[in-house]
């Protein structure tokens, strides 16, 4: 897949997004945003892939969205277009597990883009914030949302009212990365984390994916039951047979994602 702000490539089982719009620190516009869904269509139809990294650069993960394309902007062209709500939703709808790797700057758009993603691993160098609040606007791709479920209240009303930017080691602690690693080793962490996820069975991936995901769209009762609904479809995999028959026979799984 070829494009123009963004790099699409496959590492193996994996999917690799790089933002690359190194002149505006990868600003999310419509056509970054669109790539991103392209690539995104593309990995999840393809078979061989069995987990996403999206990326930036060791400057920025992505500064945001687009300040010079929404300067002018009336509520009637913002509401029209849906601009950033509609096209940014395919992150969240991916179905494989999507992995942010993040170094340097994601703030606005970029922090609330690395949220919708599964998984945060920050470069010792990553800087979180939602400074919108310095623009007159609020965060508009989830930031009032995911950002408190996260990393609690107290510090999302810090974060979002006052723009300052959380650093990596205050990310992790708050729990809104999964682990943060020196930046010279960011890319080949999260691709291994990628590759290890890629390794086991798909479908099985995909279930823990949303059961997970059901912890934060539902009550407990209904997020259990529906845990152990998809749990006991688990057992019509073929990868089950194959998971634990190796375990009973001391060797390794061969999984076929089935
Ligand atoms: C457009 C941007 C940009 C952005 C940086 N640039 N962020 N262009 N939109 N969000 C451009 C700069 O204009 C500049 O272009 C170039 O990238 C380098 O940026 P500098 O500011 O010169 O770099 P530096 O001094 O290192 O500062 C980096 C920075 C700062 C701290 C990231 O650029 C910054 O504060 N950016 C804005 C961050 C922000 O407010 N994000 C929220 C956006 S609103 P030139 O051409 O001058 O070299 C948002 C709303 C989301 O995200 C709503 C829902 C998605």
């Amino acid at each position: 897949m070829t494009f123009e702000l963004i790099i699409a490539e496959q590492r193996g089982r994996v999917g690799l997004i790089t933002l690359n719009r190194p002149q505006a620190m990868n600003a999310l516009n419509d056509q970054v945003v669109n790539e991103i869904t392209a690539a995104l269509d593309g990995f999840e139809a393809d078979d061989n892939i069995g987990a996403i990294v999206i990326t930036g650069s060791d400057k920025a993960f992505a500064a945001g969205a687009d300040i010079g394309a929404m300067a002018q902007f009336s509520y009637m062209d913002a509401y029209k277009s849906e601009y950033i709500t509609r096209n940014w939703e395919r992150v969240k709808t991916c179905r494989k597990p999507v992995i942010a790797a993040v170094a340097g700057f994601a703030l606005g758009g970029g922090c609330e883009l690395a949220m919708m993603c599964d998984i945060i691993i920050a470069a010792d160098s990553a800087k979180f914030g939602q400074p919108e609040v310095k623009l007159g606007i609020l965060p508009g791709a989830g930031g009032t949302q995911r950002l408190p479920r996260a990393v609690s209240k107290a510090k999302a009303m810090d974060l979002c009212l006052t723009a300052r930017l959380m650093d990596a080691a205050e990310a992790e602690r708050a729990g809104l990365v999964s682990r943060v690693v020196p930046a010279d080793k960011l890319l080949d962490e999260a691709l291994a984390a990628a590759a290890t996820i890629a390794g086991f069975s798909l479908p099985v991936v995909m279930m823990i994916k949303e059961s997970i995901g059901r912890a934060f769209e539902s009550g407990l009762n209904e997020g259990l039951l529906f845990e152990r609904r998809v749990f006991h479809a688990a057992f019509a995999l073929n990868d089950q047979k194959e998971g634990m028959a190796a375990f009973v026979e001391k060797r390794k799984p061969d999984f076929r994602h089935d």
